[in-house]
């Protein structure tokens, strides 16, 4: 579904990802872990549309992509959740939703129109529908402005927004950052769920342990290199992810 082939990312003379090379199939969870600074949001970057390829190849469903709008690739089935959640704090849950089923409903134009209008398309309702279905706190604070959320709510709120769009495969960087323990737990099961939901994702963390447990591959993302792949369960029992990310305690190390 997703193929990155010697993909580098440069930042001027910032070499931030070297050659990387990635799959994700359909139906996979797949994780790319790491330490902070590794490369890992300037890879999801580039396949969002978001950082410059400057050498490689990213293809979506066998179509290269690299150099496709956001907005495009949100059509063609591409969902992207950024590190930082970036949600609009002064909107209520509900307009925040609505967004992120911008470019689906008819005469998109309309966004600046009566939310109820935007809102009223069958499409949009029935996403709204399932997103509430699969957070079901979305639904309790519809009404709320985003900032009153907790940090939780707001990733699902996050989630929730790029679900509008209704992606087949969505990119999700860092949900845990910030999060007290059992959250983390929550948020990463979460994921699972989604992949019941029929999605395929492509799960970016620093927290390894927490990421490993539910994908069903991982990388293992070290200054800009690719430099250990395989099945999920493997890369969680290999003394060197052990060593370099999961510590003793396994918390990652940054
Ligand atoms: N917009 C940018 N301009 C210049 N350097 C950047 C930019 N974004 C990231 N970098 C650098 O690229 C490297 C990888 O960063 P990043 O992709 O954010 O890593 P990670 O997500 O794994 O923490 C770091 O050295 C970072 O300082
Ligand atoms: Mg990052």
């Amino acid at each position: 579904m997703l193929r990155i082939d010697n993909l580098s990312v440069y930042y001027g003379r910032v070499r931030a990802v070297r050659e990387a090379c990635l799959r994700v199939e359909q139906g996979e969870i797949v994780t790319l872990v790491g330490a902070n600074g590794a490369g890992k949001t300037s890879l999801l970057n580039a396949v969002a549309g978001l950082s410059p390829v400057s050498s490689g190849t990213v293809q979506f469903d066998g179509a290269a992509i690299a150099g496709l709008s956001a907005h495009t690739l949100a059509r063609r089935g591409l969902g992207y959740v950024p590190e930082g959640r970036q949600t609009f704090g002064a909107m209520t849950v509900r307009d925040n939703l609505l967004l992120g089923a911008f470019g689906q409903a008819r005469g998109a134009g309309s966004l600046l129109g009566p939310a109820g209008r935007f809102a009223g398309t069958e499409k949009v309702a029935a996403s709204l529908e399932r997103v509430y279905a699969l957070f079901p706190v979305l639904r309790q604070r519809s009404a709320q402005r985003a900032g009153s959320l907790s940090g939780g709510e707001q990733q699902m709120l996050a989630i929730g927004r790029a679900l509008m769009g209704s992606p087949r495969l969505l990119l999700l960087d860092e949900p845990s950052i910030g999060l007290a323990p059992q959250l983390v737990r929550e948020i990463i099961a979460l994921v699972g769920r989604l992949r019941e939901a029929g999605l395929t994702v492509l799960l970016v963390e620093q927290d390894a342990v927490a990421a490993l447990r539910v994908a069903d591959r991982g990388y293992v993302m070290e200054r800009g290199r690719i430099v250990m792949e395989g099945p999920a369960a493997e890369l969680l029992a290999s003394e060197r992810v052990r060593h370099a990310y999961l510590g003793t305690t396994g918390v990652a190390k940054a």
